[in-house]
């Protein structure tokens, strides 16, 4: 690895939007790192572990949910909005952690989960003692579809959830089924209503106002519902309808999200970042919510890459990766945002495996392939986002049987796909499915050293640590110059230090090349050019590139590259080799 001084360069002229030069890293607490020895990561194992990521640079934390929970969905089925779980701490930790961070430099960004609740929060509970309780249309009841009996299929309509079974739980108190799209632990708000928009909004002013730099908002793209809960389209081989089209990006979510904006962000904007999770989003979409003058908000989270490698049973299925299909959707985005709106660029988080393992080689190039990973999505125009350990180049977990298993999503997936299905071979198959594709490969302990759990808790850790925590672990990797951790630093860096990754003009070179994923980055004085193999054998580059290289780009500086034992050809690249290249325009 080698990273030539970027002093010289002028520092990061001065924007009023600053998260287009930020850096944003994710920690998931309950695998972040354990201070109490209870075997779950918690704020103050937060606290702690602070050096980590002022040494990696990075600007922002997006922190997942710390809130009451009955933890069915980690902390995404939240009970009480205005208080810490006992699990993850106290509010007074937090105040620590958020004071802590700000010492540094550092904004904390809270996740807002308001689709849903827990059905254990007071709201629930309160609308579901009768049909006529003040609370009753604070969340989405409907009667059986046909009769009064309550049998299978008399659901109100056929949507599926997301965590497998009917959307629609049955009340046997009131005789109503209500809507959940994911667990039926946690019921959907019902956003039509004023009061809940009313509630949510004066939280979100409470958190605010407690000193928090902004929210990632979960899947805050299915707030609003077609009134008329329509059958959705029953696509092959499934059970259950497909709903989004009526719950995706419906009716009214524009509506609600600008007078979210209005009634909490208005007049203390500029200081926050807003970015949605939005499963439906297309580019189209995507330049609805981001543009600053429609006030919505500052970036979303589109799914179009991370579903590339799905086969047709969906994220436990796999497919052959097509690196022509993942450069002709980056380019898509980063086009449709050019102009207007604002990308936000990530392999990982927790809900998705771990890319070296994904889309590399966590075998024979595990470090060549988490480096050229994460230079093809950092110095894209976006702000960049790192899944924690994703800095390390963490893998997924080599699972064993079932009961290595936590996720929900997983367990009832295959449990429910082996009902009626008693022979092994399924089993295994569909184990296979949930290892390679299951979101616990995103949430096993970050490896912190080599000792026994991998330095995250003393005491058993709730899901098993990976193995590879020997070698693969920060402890070994900080001061190493030539570990992924640096390799993250240096791209962290750049980011910060040269302003043509912040709004260099975006163009894909090769864009029919299999195993070459090569772009520039242009602005009016600098030119950046990064070319990498994602693959494992050896690419010529086309005479075309060639030529170019050797003439307008011959005396171009090389910034990053990760074989620095050996000079650069500029003829071929080697397995997962990794080059940026820097000239003045
Ligand atoms: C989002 C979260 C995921 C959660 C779901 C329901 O997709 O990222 O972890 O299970 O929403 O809240
Ligand atoms: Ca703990």
């Amino acid at each position: 690895m080698t990273l030539q001084p970027l002093l010289r360069h002028p520092s990061l002229r001065p924007t009023d939007e600053w998260w287009k030069a930020a850096v944003v890293y994710q920690v998931y607490p309950r695998s972040f790192a354990d201070s109490n020895g209870d075997g779950i990561g918690d704020i103050r194992g937060i606290i702690n572990r602070l050096d980590h990521l002022e040494n990696l640079g990075i600007d922002v934390v997006w922190l997942s949910p710390v809130y009451t929970s009955p933890q069915d969905d980690n902390g995404y089925d939240i009970s009480d909005y205005y208080a810490v779980d006992p699990t993850f701490g106290t509010l007074e930790d937090l105040d620590e952690l958020i004071a802590a961070m700000h010492a540094r430099g550092m904004k904390l960004v809270m996740d807002l989960v308001v689709n849903h609740t827990s059905d254990e929060h007071a709201w629930f509970q309160e609308s579901r003692a009768s049909r006529t309780s003040a609370k009753r249309d604070w969340y989405i009841w409907r009667d059986p579809r046909t009769s009064q009996e309550h049998e299978a299929g008399n659901e109100p309509n056929n949507w599926g959830s997301f965590f497998s079974g009917s959307a629609w739980e049955l009340d046997e108190g009131t005789g109503q089924y209500f809507l959940h799209l994911f667990s039926r632990k946690q019921p959907d708000l019902n956003w039509d209503n004023p009061e809940v928009r009313a509630a949510i909004y004066k939280m979100m002013n409470w958190w605010l106002d407690r000193g928090i730099d902004g929210f990632r908002m979960d899947v805050i793209s299915f707030i609003s519902k077609h009134p008329g809960l329509p059958d959705g389209p029953v696509e092959n081989g499934t059970t259950w309808g497909n709903g989004i089209p009526f719950y995706g990006s419906g009716p009214h979510v524009h509506e609600y999200l600008q007078e979210m904006h209005r009634e909490v962000f208005r007049g203390r904007e500029t200081e926050l970042m807003t970015v949605g999770e939005m499963v439906d989003a297309t580019p189209e979409l995507a330049r609805l919510y981001t543009d600053p003058d429609r006030k919505e908000l500052d970036m979303v989270f589109h799914f179009e890459h991370v579903g590339l490698d799905h086969g047709p049973g969906g994220k436990f299925t796999r497919k052959a990766l097509d690196l022509v299909e993942v450069k002709r959707s980056f380019a898509r985005w980063q086009e449709a945002l050019a102009d207007v709106g604002w990308n936000s660029l990530y392999w990982n988080n927790h809900d998705q495996p771990r890319v070296v393992s994904r889309f590399g080689n966590d075998t024979g190039y595990w470090y060549e392939s988490a480096t050229a990973l994460a230079t093809v999505l950092h110095l894209m125009r976006g702000t960049p986002y790192i899944y924690q350990g994703e800095e390390l180049g963490m893998t997924n977990m080599p699972f064993e049987g079932i009961e290595d298993f936590r996720d929900l999503e997983s367990l009832n997936y295959y449990y429910e796909a082996l009902t009626g299905n008693d022979g092994s071979e399924a089993a295994a198959e569909l184990l296979a499915g949930i290892a390679t594709g299951g979101r616990d490969n995103a949430r096993t302990p970050v490896q912190w050293d080599a000792t026994p759990n991998a330095g995250f808790t003393t005491g058993d850790p709730w899901i098993p640590v990976n193995p590879n925590h020997l070698w693969l672990n920060a402890a070994a990797q900080r001061t190493d110059p030539g570990s992924v951790f640096s390799w993250y630093r240096s791209l962290v860096r750049l980011r910060h230090e040269e302003p043509v990754v912040i709004d260099g003009r975006f163009t894909l070179l090769c864009p029919e090349d299999p195993q070459l994923f090569v772009y520039t980055r242009t602005s009016e004085t600098t030119s950046l050019m990064v070319l990498a193999n994602c693959s494992t054998t050896p690419r010529a580059l086309n005479l075309q590139l060639a030529r170019e290289l050797a003439m307008r780009w011959v005396s171009a500086e090389v910034l990053l590259h990760n074989h620095p034992e050996k000079s650069w050809d500029r003829q071929e690249l080697r397995p997962w080799e990794v080059v940026v290249l820097r000239r003045s325009a």
